[in-house]
């Protein structure tokens, strides 16, 4: 059966038939939450052309099971991929994503809900999805001797930075409950460090944006895109009439916000790397990256870098600020090249052109097929 047909067919025939159940194992076996995602799937997709074996715990809460079907054809038979249907809050869902097929090395943790606005409306939900799934996650882990462990954490944390470079150590100050479940996290996971063999990475994610070469997966908002580079190609695709500039008064040199945007691919590989250098350590690890490329943009710049990149003119009005948002966020990203060897590097063109090609490709995201 195609695919396509798989989905047509519900649900449950792709969780029996489509993803393949190899037993044989090439390189190592890793559950990855969240991974039909934006990051999510750009990593399993990365991780599997390097041949490894993925378990994919996710409940399609924010992400479609295409991206995994999606996966699994551009990875073209390199390495395999499990799903797992399930919340992570849910132990027996994460006994299961542990018990198929075998011991699992490690675990990349991206599953979590990432919307400042609804953060604020409704914290006990941000608290129970991040914090409490990260608690049962981190529980199951512990009773399967599984300690390695990369987290999806957020720039955010350091609030509404004054000084410049931001390296990891700059005092965090979380403004909204988002970052806050995320810093909790981070610190939840840096006491269990301290109480025996685990070795953790959270990387403190800046602005990614763009999407893979291919246009077969990318990122798909649901609704009114919050972020503004899906809103730019929503608007350059005709579905927005134009963009909202929040704000052309910061202390910044054109007054628009500055944030360090890096393409996905960039940050997916950071992930592989991260596990790489996790796996190699002999004793306890607890690691914070910042994962940036340490070069701010404007809202402006990344208008007219994406109108040089595709040769289409982005209409746009300057509105007052949205409640929540900082002057500039930009990574000092010199600790994860010294303790990685990673760098981005993918320019702004290359996020623009991608991040196109995506929405060009697929006008409605995944729900067009
Ligand atoms: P995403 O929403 O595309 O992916 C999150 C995935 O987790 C989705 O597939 C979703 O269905 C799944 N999920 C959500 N709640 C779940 C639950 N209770 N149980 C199981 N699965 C669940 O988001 P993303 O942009 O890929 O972000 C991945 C992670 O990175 C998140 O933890 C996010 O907070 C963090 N992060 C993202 C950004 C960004 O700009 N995208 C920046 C910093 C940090
Ligand atoms: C936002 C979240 C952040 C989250 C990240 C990924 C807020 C306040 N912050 O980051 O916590 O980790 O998304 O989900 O929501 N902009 C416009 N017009 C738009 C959209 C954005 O001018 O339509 C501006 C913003 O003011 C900002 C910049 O573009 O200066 C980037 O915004 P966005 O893409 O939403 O990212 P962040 O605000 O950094």
């Amino acid at each position: 059966m195609a695919l396509a047909d798989h989905v047509k067919s519900g649900f449950a025939n792709l969780q029996q038939n489509c993803f393949h159940q190899h037993t044989i194992h090439v390189g190592h076996r890793f559950l990855i939450t969240g991974g039909a995602g934006f990051i999510g799937s750009h990593t399993a997709l990365g991780l599997m052309e390097q041949g490894h074996s993925l378990v994919i715990l996710d409940n399609f809460d924010n992400s479609s099971p295409d991206a995994l079907l999606r996966v699994e054809e551009l990875a073209n038979g390199s390495g395999s991929l499990e799903l797992v249907e399930g919340d992570v809050r849910d132990a027996d869902a994460m006994e299961r994503a542990f018990q198929s097929n075998g011991p699992i090395d490690g675990v990349i943790h991206f599953a979590g809900l990432k919307a400042v606005g609804e953060s604020v409306r409704d914290p006990l939900r941000y608290w129970d999805v991040n914090v409490n799934g990260s608690r049962v996650l981190a529980a199951a882990m512990e009773r399967h001797g599984c300690k390695t462990l990369v987290f999806s954490s957020t720039s955010t944390v350091y609030g509404e930075p004054e000084i410049f470079p931001l390296r990891e150590q700059t005092p965090t100050a979380p403004i909204h409950p988002y970052a806050q479940t995320k810093l909790a996290v981070e610190q939840m996971l840096s006491a269990l460090g301290r109480n025996g063999a685990w070795r953790i990475a959270s990387l403190r994610y800046f602005n990614p944006v763009g999407a893979h070469p291919s246009g077969r997966i990318g990122e798909d908002p649901l609704g009114i895109p919050n972020n503004l580079f899906p809103f730019i190609t929503q608007v350059a695709a005709g579905r927005r009439d134009q963009l909202q500039i929040f704000g052309n008064d910061y202390p910044t040199p054109d007054g628009t916000g500055i944030r360090d945007y890096l393409h996905v691919m960039d940050l997916a590989e950071a992930h592989g790397m991260t596990l790489d250098h996790l796996l190699k350590q002999a004793g306890p690890t607890t690691l914070t990256l910042n994962i940036g490329t340490g070069h701010g943009l404007s809202v402006l710049e990344v208008v007219h870098g994406f109108e040089r990149a595709t040769g289409i003119t982005i209409p746009y009005k300057v509105v007052p600020r949205r409640p929540g948002d900082v002057p500039k966020l930009e990574a000092c990203p010199l600790k994860a090249k010294d303790t990685l060897g990673w760098t981005a590097t993918r320019t702004l063109d290359d996020m623009c052109r991608d991040g196109w090609a995506w929405q060009q490709a697929n006008p409605m995201g995944y729900r067009g097929e």
